[in-house]
């Protein structure tokens, strides 16, 4: 029997559905490999265990930077473990529904294809995430009015107002919620000449700068860079959100652009519709006002963020004939 999925491989995660399943796969994006002989250890979730595990031995690589694939047979080799890891052994007759970034070329969504093929799936068709986003939101984008959707993940944002079924006008930036991390990485290597893992700082970025959770202070360690030698260092919370705020100003910019971008009656809609915000960094405490303050719009923080663009897939796959061929 065919088996019909939605696919969105992201910069960190990578969610999957089947068309008549309520579950979703989702793991990291990542691999683990050897060292010493360059094998190909373990993905995903099994790929970060061996990491924390065993740091010195392997190393992780990963097919997606900023949103765009890097290395076609790693995602592809990913792709298949998690479909046969869920239980699909057989995908010659599976057809996938993919996200695709506003302004993938299509060199790039070829390359999907390829990449998909190489993992056995018979047909890919593809759909923007900000449109399979506004779907999942059950937004009016039919309808003669202006409705804007921003998607803040790992790698990328991509912000687009979309009217009578099409994208009007839309940006994508290779900027997201790692770059946070590499830039807490950069100023601890700079100001402390402490080198800290990026996997540290997203769990801070996660976890520790919720400002509702009140977290005075962080204990960061990491290596000398001078001497090797085990070092910590203990920072107020305060000392690291200018870090923050200045990936955080960067997307609102990028969102701003896109607003001046629209044509006036459209903009005039939003005043009354908002801007839909989704991506998993959209669970950061404190963008959403930075976001209403850069805007003057309302702003609605969605649940389950990082989820849209795949539910929203798997509501298409329905019209998956329908669908963009590349
Ligand atoms: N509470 C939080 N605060 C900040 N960031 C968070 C929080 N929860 C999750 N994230 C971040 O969200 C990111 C995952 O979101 P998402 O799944 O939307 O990205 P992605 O699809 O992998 O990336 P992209 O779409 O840019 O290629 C991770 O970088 C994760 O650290
Ligand atoms: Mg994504």
């Amino acid at each position: 029997m065919s088996k019909y999925f939605a696919l969105d491989i992201g910069t960190s995660l990578t969610k999957i559905s089947d068309r008549s399943s309520k579950k979703y796969i989702i793991e990291p994006t990542i691999a683990v490999v050897d060292r010493d002989s360059s094998r190909l250890i373990a993905f995903g979730n099994e790929a970060l265990e061996i990491i924390n595990k065993t740091p010195g031995k392997v190393k992780i690589v990963r097919p997606i930077r900023h949103g765009q694939i890097e290395d076609l047979s790693l995602a592809s080799e990913i792709v298949a473990y998690l479909l046969k890891k869920a239980g699909y052994s057989k995908l010659g007759r599976s057809y996938v529904l993919s996200s695709t970034y506003g302004d993938a070329t299509k060199v790039q969504r070829r390359a999907m294809e390829r990449s998909l093929k190489e993992a056995g799936i018979k047909e890919t068709r593809f759909l923007e995430s900000t449109i399979a986003a506004a779907i999942d939101l059950g937004l009016p984008i039919g309808e003669p009015m202006g409705n804007m959707v921003v998607i803040l993940g790992a790698g990328c944002i991509e912000a687009a107002v979309m009217s009578l079924g099409s994208v009007v006008s839309s940006t994508s930036l290779g900027i997201g919620a790692e770059d946070i991390d590499n830039n807490l990485k950069n100023y601890f290597i700079k100001r402390y000449g402490i080198n800290t893992s990026t996997l540290l700082f997203s769990r801070i970025r996660e976890q520790l700068l919720r400002k509702s959770e009140d977290v005075e202070s962080h204990v960061i360690s990491g290596h000398d860079i001078q001497t090797g030698a085990a070092a910590s260092v203990e920072v107020l919370t305060s000392e690291l959100w200018p870090i923050v705020d200045e990936v955080l100003s960067q997307i609102v910019d990028g969102v701003i652009s896109v607003i001046t971008s629209t044509p006036p009656d459209l903009t005039n809609d939003l005043c009354q519709s908002g801007i839909y915000i989704l991506g998993g960094l959209a669970k950061l405490d404190g963008l959403g006002s930075m976001l209403a303050n850069g805007t003057d719009l309302p702003i609605h923080i969605c649940k389950n963020p990082e989820m849209r663009v795949v539910s929203g897939l798997k509501h298409s796959l329905n019209d998956f004939s329908h669908m963009a061929k590349v």
